[in-house]
Order: C-alpha cells, then sequence, then structure tokens
C-alpha cells in the first residue's frame, strides 16, 4: 500500500492526514493549540505549540499504518505568520500570525518607501497589516535587539519543516503572502528587500509547491514516527493547498473556504490583478501559474466567537437549526464581520465588529444567522471582485469547516446566486497538501493526474432566484454601513490607542 501524508498548521490547530493514492483516509488527527492576543488587534502563537502538535499528531497516525509506505509528505498552512530564528535556530520571539494588525503605521511606511505603484507591481498588493514584510520592520523598529538576533525568517510551515528536516525552504505560494516576493518572477526581490531595509540573507530559498524540499531527519523520525529520509515537499499556503485538495487546478475553478478567515479563490494561467490590489493575486501550487483571492478575516472566527461567547451551550447544528426559521435578514439585523479589522475589500486594519439594527425582539438565533449572513455578504465583496478580475466562474467549490453546515452553503449559493458544491467532507487543505507531498515523492506524474485520482465532489446546492434578490437588497445596506462608518472605525482606534489598549 502507498501512503501519502499532509500536515497543516493551521490558527486553531496542527492537522495530520494520511491518504492512500485515490483520497481515502487511512489516519488523522488534529490537536488544537492556543492564540495569543496580547493586546487589542494582536495575535500570536508559539512556534514550539506548532511542533508540539505536528510531533502528537504524527505519533498518532504513523502508529496506525506502516510509515515506510508513505511516499511523501506535504505542508499546507497559515500563510504571512512571522518566524524568526537566531544563530543557533532557537525560536527569538513568539510568531506574529496573519490576522495581526499592529502594523498599520509600518504598511504606511513601506507604501512611502517602495512606492504603492511598484509594490502593486511586484507584489499585487499595497503594503498591508496581514502580510510578512510590516511585521519585520514591526521588529525592526519596536524590538531591534529581537531584528539583530534574528539569522532566518521562516513561514509557519517551513517552521516545521525545518524541525522536521533542518533544512530551509519555502515554496512560491507561501512566499508571495509576504510582500517581498516578486510574483511575476516566482523569486525573491531585490529592489523590495533594498527599498525596506530588509536583509536578503534573512530569507530562504523559494521551491514551487510539488518540488521536493528536504526529507525526514533521524531525530524527527524519532519524534513522529515517519520514517528517516521521507521526501517532504515544498507545500503550500494553506488556499494553495486548500486548491489542490479540491481540484481547483484549471482556468475559472474557483473555491469558497471558511475556515478562520474566509477566502474566495479562483485558479488563473496568467497572473490576474485588481488595480487596487483589493483581492491578492499569488503564485499558485501549480508551477508556473497563478490564483487570485479575496480575504475575509474573521468568517468562522465571527462564528466561534459569537458560539464561545453567547452560546457555548449549544453545538453549530443546533444553532444552524434555530437560525434556518428566521427569513432572509435575519429580521432586520446586519451584522459586519470585522472583528480583526479588515481585507477585502477595504483594506483597513481600523475597521471593527458592528451589529446594525438590534432590536428588543432579537433574540440569540437572529444574532447567529446574521453573524452567518454577514459573513456570507464579506465574501460576496470577495466574489465580485475575483470574478470580474479573472476568467468566468460558473460554480463554487466550498470547503472549511463552515462548509460542514449546509445551511451555510445554501446561503452562500443564494447570495453569490452560484451553485456551490461540497468539498467539506475532503480533506481540503490537507488533502491538497498530501497531494503535493505524493508528487514530490514521485506517486503522481503531476497535479493534474493527482487530483483526477483523489478529488471527490458531494452535495450541491442551486441558488434561489427570489431569495438571491432579498439578499442583494440586504447587500447593499450592508456595503453602505461600512462607507457610513469607515472614519468612526478611526477615530475608535485612535481613542483605543490613547487609552493604552490598542497600538
Ligand atoms: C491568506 C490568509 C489566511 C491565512 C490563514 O492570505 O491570510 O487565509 O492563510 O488561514
Amino acid at each position: 500500500m502507498m501512503y501519502l501524508a499532509g500536515i497543516d498548521i493551521g490558527t486553531s490547530a496542527a492537522k495530520t492526514a494520511v491518504y492512500d493514492l485515490y483520497g481515502n483516509i487511512a489516519a488523522e488527527c488534529t490537536k488544537e493549540y492556543p492564540l495569543y492576543q496580547p493586546r487589542n488587534g494582536w495575535a500570536e502563537q508559539d512556534p514550539a505549540d506548532w511542533w508540539n502538535a505536528v510531533c502528537y499528531t504524527l505519533q498518532k497516525v504513523t502508529a496506525e499504518i506502516n510509515a515506510s509506505e508513505i511516499a511523501g509528505v506535504g505542508f499546507s498552512g497559515q500563510m504571512h505568520g512571522l518566524v524568526m530564528l537566531d544563530e543557533k535556530d532557537r525560536v527569538i520571539r513568539p510568531a506574529i500570525l496573519w490576522c495581526d494588525g499592529r502594523t498599520a503605521e509600518e504598511c504606511d511606511e513601506i507604501n512611502a518607501l517602495a512606492g504603492i505603484d511598484r509594490l502593486l507591481q511586484i507584489t499585487a498588493a499595497p503594503a498591508l497589516t496581514g502580510f510578512t514584510a510590516s511585521k519585520i520592520r514591526w521588529v525592526q523598529k519596536h524590538e531591534p535587539e529581537n531584528y539583530a538576533k534574528c539569522r532566518r525568517i521562516l513561514l509557519p510551515k517551513d517552521y516545521i519543516r525545518f524541525k522536521l528536516s533542518g533544512e530551509y525552504f519555502t515554496d512560491v505560494s507561501d512566499a508571495s503572502g509576504t510582500q517581498l516576493f516578486d510574483i511575476r518572477q516566482r523569486r525573491w526581490s531585490e529592489e523590495l528587500c533594498s527599498k525596506l531595509q530588509i536583509d536578503p540573507s534573512l530569507l530562504v530559498p523559494a521551491k514551487e509547491s510539488p518540488e521536493a524540499a528536504g526529507r525526514v531527519s533521524k531525530e524527527a523520525a524519532r519524534r513522529t514516527g515517519l520514517k528517516e529520509g521521507t521526501i517532504l515537499a515544498a507545500g503550500a499556503g494553506d488556499n494553495a493547498a486548500a486548491a489542490v485538495g479540491t481540484g481547483v487546478i484549471r482556468d475559472g475553478q474557483a473555491f469558497t473556504t471558511i475556515g478562520t478567515s474566509g477566502v474566495v479563490f479562483a485558479h488563473t494561467k496568467a497572473p490576474a490583478f485588481d488595480s487596487l490590489g483589493r483581492i491578492h493575486t499569488f503564485c499558485s501550487a501549480v508551477p508556473g501559474e497563478y490564483h487570485t483571492m479575496g480575504v475575509t478575516q474573521a468568517a468562522g472566527l465571527s462564528v466561534q466567537w459569537f458560539r464561545n461567547n453567547f452560546a457555548p451551550e449549544k453545538s453549530y447544528a443546533e444553532l444552524d437549526l434555530e437560525a434556518e426559521k428566521l427569513p432572509v435578514g435575519s429580521e432586520g439585523l446586519i451584522y459586519l464581520p470585522y472583528l480583526m479589522g479588515e481585507r477585502t475589500p477595504h483594506l483597513d486594519p481600523h475597521s471593527r465588529g458592528v451589529f446594525f439594527g438590534l432590536s428588543a425582539m432579537h433574540k440569540a438565533a437572529h444574532l447567529y444567522r446574521a453573524v452567518l449572513e454577514g459573513v456570507a455578504y464579506s465574501l460576496l465583496d470577495a466574489y465580485e471582485i475575483v470574478s470580474a478580475t479573472g476568467p468566468q466562474i460558473d460554480k463554487m467549490y466550498m470547503c472549511g469547516g463552515g462548509a460542514k453546515s449546509r445551511m451555510w452553503r445554501d446561503m452562500i449559493a443564494d447570495v453569490f446566486g452560484t451553485e456551490t458544491t461540497d468539498m467539506s467532507h475532503g480533506g481540503g487543505a490537507a488533502l491538497g497538501a498530501a497531494l503535493l507531498g505524493g508528487a514530490a515523492g514521485g506517486a503522481y506524474a503531476d497535479l493534474f493526474q493527482a487530483c483526477g485520482q483523489a478529488v471527490k465532489c458531494g452535495a450541491v446546492s442551486k441558488p434561489d432566484q427570489n431569495r438571491h434578490e432579498r439578499y442583494h437588497s440586504y447587500a447593499k445596506l450592508y456595503k453602505k454601513l461600512y462607507q457610513s462608518l469607515k472614519e468612526d472605525f478611526k477615530m475608535l482606534s485612535k481613542l483605543q490607542r490613547e487609552d493604552g489598549s490598542a497600538f
């Protein structure tokens, strides 16, 4: 029997899954870890927690199969996170994550130093708080002693590769999210490193996602149960990996994923750009090709936040059942999901969550439904830009934890006016990572064979025209609310800075 393994370093947990060559799951294990928010808008994790979770999950899955039959291991990871290593490869400070919004000032500096037009040409985005470059400059400025100690900068999944193999690599899709990578040339941008005064020797070689990049070391084999010498694929950022796991590898194919963040993603053969940089254009996991994606920062996070704080005794399925009885529009309640600021379409780290239209007749179920709808409107914002920029999208695959909700999949079909196909039963990013591992280990000729063999589609939800129109009326007001509140969000952030509760 030949197997493939995928390791996904998510924001809430590490998931390790082993599949056969046909995408059937042989073993899987997930281990959660904490996210630290030392200040409002900050988000950090301890890379040691990722590594301990990976060791734990690998030990579990390798106990269930013969690890010497694993042809290759691939990675998927939360993107953009800054991991800094010193000369002895020790982690210098907690990793600063993709959803950390502390770097608004550094972004202004980056835009001024590099020029927004040049940034758009090289990285397809103006400076963004989520991306790695502004985090590096924040450390330079606020923790110069830590920057001085730094010898290597890694992204989250690449830290795990380093722990497994002792080797330093990244891949082109994840590197695209650093804002130091020239996405057309598929290599680090010397120009940006020099303009932003970031030492390029801190960056590690970037390979195409299905290429081999490291082998499991003896020490890591002892810690994890993997066989020494097992091939590691370069792997991909979580969304590029999820694209492989949902079979979105050809022009015009698209998926929406609802994890902590929510993403609308379309594969494009050639790079496609939004002139305002509201969506990202990144190198894809398919060698030489690209994808566009719009990101809403708090998708699953909004739902998790709501349940944890206001309905901890209920399951998501119970909450869905109650919310489904309510009409489109949650009886006049609209939620803006900007709990962590927003990327697509506003690129605004100061924005925050809002319930608009609260009335004494609203119950918890109204708030929950409004949260699902608000996230769907935010995904619609991304969908509209992604579809205006690239090739025609005629159906939407759905993956991530949120796609397990049939109600949410139906809602998104209605909001987008597009058929949605459930891919949540498949492994998503973990399966994509495993297929990259398989390609690197020679189990498949290429990703087209891998996806053709291993990716299976689930239930289809068809859009309903009446609901589609109704949702669009609410979405219009939803869009207007941000414009009305834009300056107020800035004012709130200023007040918090004065109080010392935000940076
Ligand atoms: C993508 C992004 C998120 C993270 C976490 O740009 O920031 O999707 O990768 O999942």
